[in-house]
């Protein structure tokens, strides 16, 4: 279905508190369920992403309550699982794919996990090469290497090793460590830059064992985890539709209650500064697994820039709304190095340069890199696609905001995926 949005002009003011983070809700029931005992999340995201994770790991034997935006998550032990009934339908998910596919290959049962359409197409080859080297029997359908995924379990002990990825990926990093407590002895994980660190995080909250030296991580197989209770913080690919939004429209002030602040995910607010943009932190806190703030944002004109290409994990998710934004700076902006968008929930460079040109933005593709042309003052109104993609949708419904009519944005319901409450908080702020 499409729902209509007329560009407004009017300024975006308030304050609002996004959902919370996709990644860590995600992590937080995947490790709580093979942790000792009873685990309590605080703030999850109840988003179909990480309700597939919840789904399939209920059926997976693990007793979880759900509260309003609660659960608690009774963990059975790093080896507890029971085989399921049937295959795991993961819908959309690809971060409960690939993670629960490391922590499957330590049970001793096998599982056959499968997806959407989005899905079926994603690269699984990056988690099958470094699970057979573990001496995992995995194997995907059609080429071997997309989902359907068979997963042959163990109950003994797998392989230790070092791997070098050679993209960087936290969800094939998070793969890697997953299986990792199940190894005859530490395992480690090297990236060509830094990606988000949730898994580490949350592990080492749970007494894993688990280093950090620069690009290297180091987990030791424990014994257990230790369950302790976990608060999940806003998330900030959420926030950054909110962020695009008061860049974009004139005369904007917006406050972003407790979001999510972990270095490896702020690398929006880094670019968006250099490029002028008046963001600042404040309420800064550094408590419980992950640090988190409040984050205010006021429009301002803003100047083109360049996302280096060690930078791009750190922005990964936000780079769509980020193009949004640029073309509305003046002169070029650069993202080097931004071929894992091609692999994401669609193909985001092909799903972005559609859709921006017929706002008409012009971005061009020069190998790797992407570079949108600034200087637009008002976008055309046209009819968008979301590609059924979250975060194609709701870049689009924010650029709908800056448009010079109507636009038609085709298939906005996958927000739901990981913010099923977006056009009402996009309302409540746009007025
Ligand atoms: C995620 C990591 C990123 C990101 C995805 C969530 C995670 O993927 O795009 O939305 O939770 O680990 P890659 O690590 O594959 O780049």
């Amino acid at each position: 279905m499409g729902i209509k949005i007329k560009g407004s002009r009017r300024p975006l003011r308030g304050e609002i508190k996004v959902p919370a983070d996709k990644s860590i809700s995600h992590r937080a029931v995947m490790f709580g369920a093979i942790s000792d005992g009873k685990v309590d999340i605080d703030n999850f995201l109840m988003g179909e992403d990480c309700l597939s994770t919840v789904e399939a790991f209920r059926a997976l034997g693990i007793r979880i309550e759900q509260g309003r935006d609660a659960l608690t998550v009774h963990g059975n032990g790093l080896r507890g699982l029971k085989e399921p009934l049937s295959e795991l339908y993961l819908g959309n998910s690809g971060t409960t794919m690939r993670v629960i596919s490391g922590i499957l290959s330590g049970q001793g049962f096998d599982t056959v996990l499968t997806g959407d359409g989005s899905l079926s197409r994603r690269p699984m080859e990056r988690v099958i090469t470094p699970l057979r080297l573990m001496g995992v029997t995995i194997k995907g359908t059609g080429d071997g290497m997309h989902a359907p995924l068979y997963v042959n379990g163990t109950s003994g002990k797998l392989k230790h090793i070092h791997y070098d990825m050679p993209v960087a990926s936290a969800q094939v990093k998070s793969c890697v460590l997953a299986a990792g407590l199940y190894a005859d002895g530490p395992v480690s994980v090297g990236e060509p830059f830094i990606s988000r660190d949730h898994t580490e995080r949350m592990l080492a909250h749970l007494s894993v064992d688990v280093r950090k030296e620069g690009r290297v991580t180091t987990l030791v197989p424990p014994e257990k985890l230790v369950p302790v209770d976990i608060t999940v913080p806003g998330d900030i690919s959420s926030a950054a539709f909110f962020i695009a939004a008061a860049l974009i429209v004139p005369g904007s002030d917006v406050l972003i209650r407790d979001v999510g602040l972990n270095p490896t995910r702020t690398g929006l607010l880094e670019v968006l500064r250099r490029m002028g943009a008046d963001i600042s932190i404040s309420g800064f806190k550094d408590e419980g697994v992950e640090p988190c703030g409040d984050i205010r944002v006021r429009y301002g004109a803003l100047k083109g820039g360049t996302v280096k290409r060690h930078e791009i994990p750190l922005l990964i998710d936000e780079i769509p709304v980020f193009m949004v934004v640029a073309a509305f700076a003046s002169g070029m902006t650069r993202i080097e190095g931004a071929g894992e968008l091609k692999v994401k929930e669609s193909d985001r460079v092909a799903s972005m340069k559609h859709d921006l040109s017929l706002l008409g933005v012009k971005m061009d593709e020069v190998g790797e890199d992407i570079i949108v042309e600034g200087g637009i003052k008002a976008l055309r109104a046209s009819v968008l696609e979301s590609f059924m993609d979250h975060r194609i949708a709701m870049s689009m419904l924010v650029a709908a905001l800056a448009s010079d009519g109507e636009c038609t944005i085709n298939d906005h319901e996958c927000v739901a995926v990981s913010y099923p409450g977006f056009l009402g908080d996009l309302a409540s702020l746009a007025g």
